[in-house]
């Protein structure tokens, strides 16, 4: 692939960019009176909103033919048709042969995975519905009454994430619990909850070798032994989520009792999988299918509808054009649910880990900024914490409200206000305050002179910050898979423009190996060769033993 920033699209882009200035997005919705129904479009039952971008027709037309000259349409076609894209781990991609729900193969090498996603996928139903309905009971016979999800990572915030999002439809008999640090705390902390024998633990690690869920796992196990359980009943109290049986019958869980998924799933794309076990469990096997129904609308809207009209694309490189041009370097995610509260957190894996990198596909240095930090809180709770940095900070820092229009609780009243907040805050972020209009208000005020000049600049707000708005019609699984999908596909495409390999996490890598030798080292073992600050701070963790 040709350079980046040599190449005319990119070119064109910068000197669009030099153009359009500081032109104020007040402006631009004063010149066109279709701006809103030109920057909004519908997919998959979710509306979006991008009229409050920093983007005129043109810039539009420039970012599609950027996508056009990086290949996006091909790369598009080959994940979906099963390419090994993944070149540094030699895999394909295909999270969305998981959703299919159309009667299409997906083939892998000449074989369609379907046959095998829909035993699996048939078998998680069956067992969801077994302990749901009271079936599937523990060693004294007594039914279910508390999940526990042991993993990290895409094997723990995917599930945990939609059992919040989805908690108006789980199923009352059930609790459920995530538990994914290392800290003994977390699993201590659920252990004092939940009874043995009314308990299912369920071990999601995609490899089996994860040292945090391991370590949790053999806890959990042993705490259960310690607590009236016998090895005969792991059987009826353990089961795993993994792409991987020898791990799961050496650490002691009948494979009967195993859901296995396939290498071309990465961890983070995964909570459609087995790793969804919990959330099947939680709101049952209907739920979770309509979780993928949704998944699988926004799969064809992706793969079909043109660039120009396509929401993951047109949110791909809205994201391409303020990190390449306006040097914003994170992006806000502001879900208007108490529900979604746990999104920012999930899509900080998505994103982060799947487009933290510095090199291209073909191991040379990225030529432009790559991932902007993703984080946020959910509404209204970060506008009385971080939102006057979004307002009035230094930096430019793009948002992604999310509300879903009907609410599922009855306080018809909290949702009003929640909502008018939500569509406030974008309003306020857009069009700012000018200083004429602050006076004219401190005036109403009763203010005049001095005291007057001396707030005006502390209460200016300057506006012409973009955000995106996505409407969900509901929290419903289906609206909650068409979201998660539109932020899947919109990470592939910037990783497409980048041209970095977004389905490698390579960075992991040596925190992990440089803390299994320091483990030993805290265990007494010989002190390694270090700097003089992990010295240091092995040596004062030692003395404190
Ligand atoms: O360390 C990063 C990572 O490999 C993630 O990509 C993954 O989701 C997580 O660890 C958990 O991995 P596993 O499911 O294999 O335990």
């Amino acid at each position: 692939m040709t350079s980046l920033t040599n190449s005319n699209a990119w070119r064109a882009l910068a000197a669009h960019r030099d153009e359009l200035g500081e032109q104020h997005l007040r402006n631009l919705f004063a010149a066109d009176e279709g701006r809103f129904e030109r920057f909004s479009l519908r997919a998959a039952d979710l509306f979006l909103d991008y009229s409050k971008n920093r983007v005129v027709p043109r810039t539009l037309e420039l970012l599609t033919a950027l996508a056009r000259d990086r290949g996006l349409e091909a790369a598009r076609a080959a994940m979906f048709s099963g390419k090994r894209i993944n070149t540094t781990e030699d895999r394909a991609v295909l999270h969305v042969a998981l959703r299919n729900r159309s009667d299409a193969p997906v083939e892998l090498d000449g074989r369609d995975v379907m046959p095998a996603v829909r035993e699996v996928l048939a078998r998680m139903g069956d067992f969801a519905e077994g302990v749901r309905e009271g079936r599937w009971r523990g060693f004294t016979r007594e039914t279910i009454t508390d999940i526990v999800n042991i993993g990290i990572g895409g094997s723990d915030l995917g599930p945990a994430m939609a059992c919040q999002a989805l908690a108006a439809c789980g199923h009352e008999r059930l609790t459920m619990h995530f538990v994914s640090n290392i800290d003994g705390d977390h699993l201590a902390g659920v252990l004092a909850k939940v009874k043995p024998s009314r308990t299912l633990f369920v071990i999601a690690s995609k490899t089996f070798t994860t040292v945090e869920t391991m370590t949790n796992a053999a806890s959990a196990r042993a705490w259960f032994l310690a607590n009236g359980g016998s090895e005969a009943d792991i059987a009826k109290h353990f089961v795993a989520v993994s792409t991987n049986a020898e791990r799961v019958a050496a650490f002691g869980i009948d494979t009967a009792n195993m859901f296995g998924f396939w290498d071309w799933v990465g961890g983070r794309y995964s909570m459609w999988s087995a790793v969804g076990l919990p959330i099947a469990l939680y709101v049952g096997r209907d739920n979770f299918e309509a979780m993928l129904d949704g998944a699988h609308a926004m799969d064809r809207h992706f793969a079909e509808a043109p660039l120009e009209a396509n929401m993951p694309v047109i949110m791909g490189l809205l994201g391409v054009w303020y990190r390449g041009f306006f040097g914003a370097s994170s992006l806000s995610i502001a879900p208007y649910a108490q529900a979604l509260a746990r999104v920012p957190a999930y899509l900080q894996q998505l994103e982060m880990e799947s487009n933290g990198k510095s090199v291209t596909r073909d191991g040379k240095p990225v030529e432009t900024a790559t991932c902007p930090v993703i984080w946020g809180e959910p509404g209204t709770n970060g506008q009385h914490a971080f939102f006057q940095l979004l307002h009035q900070g230094t930096d430019l820092i793009p948002v992604d409200f999310i509300a879903p229009l009907a609410a599922s609780h009855d306080l018809a009243e909290h949702h009003r206000l929640l909502l008018a907040n939500c569509i406030a805050q974008s309003k306020a972020l857009m069009v700012g305050k000018t200083a004429d209009e602050v006076r004219a208000e401190l005036a109403a005020g009763g203010l005049s002179g001095e005291a007057l000049e001396a707030l005006v600049p502390h209460r200016v707000f300057p506006g012409n910050r973009p955000s995106n708005t996505l409407l969900l019609p509901d929290l419903s699984p289906r609206s909650l898979g068409a979201l998660i999908a539109l932020y899947e596909h919109k990470v592939f495409v910037q990783s497409v423009i980048w041209g970095i390999n977004a389905f490698d996490q390579w960075g992991v890598e040596l925190g992990k190996q440089i803390a299994t030798r320091i483990a030993g080292e805290l265990a007494g073992g010989t002190r390694g060769e270090h700097d003089a600050s992990t010295a240091g701070l092995i040596g004062a963790v030692r003395a404190a033993r």
